[in-house]
């Protein structure tokens, strides 16, 4: 097998990113594709209340445990598994159970802010970076978080706006420079996504 192909997947909050890479998943069934979430890789926060935790700052670079994300991206690169943490939204915790991740020949990385680690960018060899508008973010943002994340709408807008929005305009936006694609809109846009699937198509077949 030669060294399998690291494409990143970044955007704001609630741009697309998770949907463009499971549509990328699912479009390709039985293929040699994994995703990580970066979002699996908050810091272990056991040692905080929940109300504790409820406070931190999830938009930062520093709530990530990059050494240990790097590490397990090495891994697969190299041709071993690893145990991917999993995440509780819910009690803004990382689970006890972990998932093994086989390796594979494409692995797909998405998050808010995988490119604003030089250390992640520099493994990645196709960068993304899905541009949604602001307002349709918040939106989105608002409808999944209350559905899925146990969350409630003032505490959805009071995170967007004292934290979310500040941190998105300081760390994420900035990092669109960094991308060889850009993707408008994100889930809906079938034309980019479409092409990103040909493109993995092809990688395939030389494997
Ligand atoms: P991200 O991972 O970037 O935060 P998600 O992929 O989770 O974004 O999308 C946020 C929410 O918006 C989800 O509930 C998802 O189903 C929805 N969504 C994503 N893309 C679209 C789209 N193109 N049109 C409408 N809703 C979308
Ligand atoms: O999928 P998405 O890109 O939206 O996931 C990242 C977002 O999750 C961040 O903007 C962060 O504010 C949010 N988050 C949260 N609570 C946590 C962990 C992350 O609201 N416990
Ligand atoms: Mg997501």
């Amino acid at each position: 097998m030669s060294r399998p192909i690291l494409i990143g997947i970044a955007g704001g909050t609630g741009s697309g990113k998770s949907t463009v890479a499971n549509e990328i998943f699912y479009s390709l069934p039985g293929e040699s594709i994994a995703v990580i979430e970066q979002d699996s890789y908050y810091k272990d926060q056991s040692h905080l209340t929940l109300e504790e935790r409820k406070k931190t700052n999830y938009d930062h670079p520093d709530a990530f445990d990059t050494e240990l994300l790097v590490k397990h991206l090495k891994m697969l690169l190299d041709g071993e598994a690893i145990e991917k943490p999993m995440y509780d939204f819910e009690v803004h915790n990382r689970k006890k159970e972990t998932i093994k991740v086989e390796p594979k020949d494409i692995i797909i990385l998405e998050g808010i802010l995988i490119l604003a680690e030089p250390e992640i960018r520099n493994l990645l060899d196709i960068k993304i970076f899905v541009d949604t508008d602001a307002d349709v973010r918040i939106i989105r943002r608002i409808q999944r978080d209350i559905k899925e994340r146990g969350r409630t709408i003032d505490s959805v807008i009071d995170q967007y706006m004292n934290v979310v929005r500040p941190m998105h305009m300081q760390f994420v936006e900035p990092t669109k420079r960094y991308a060889d694609i850009i993707i408008p809109e994100g889930g809906c846009n079938k034309v980019a996504i479409d092409i990103l699937i040909a493109k993995i198509k092809q990688i395939l077949a030389k494997n």
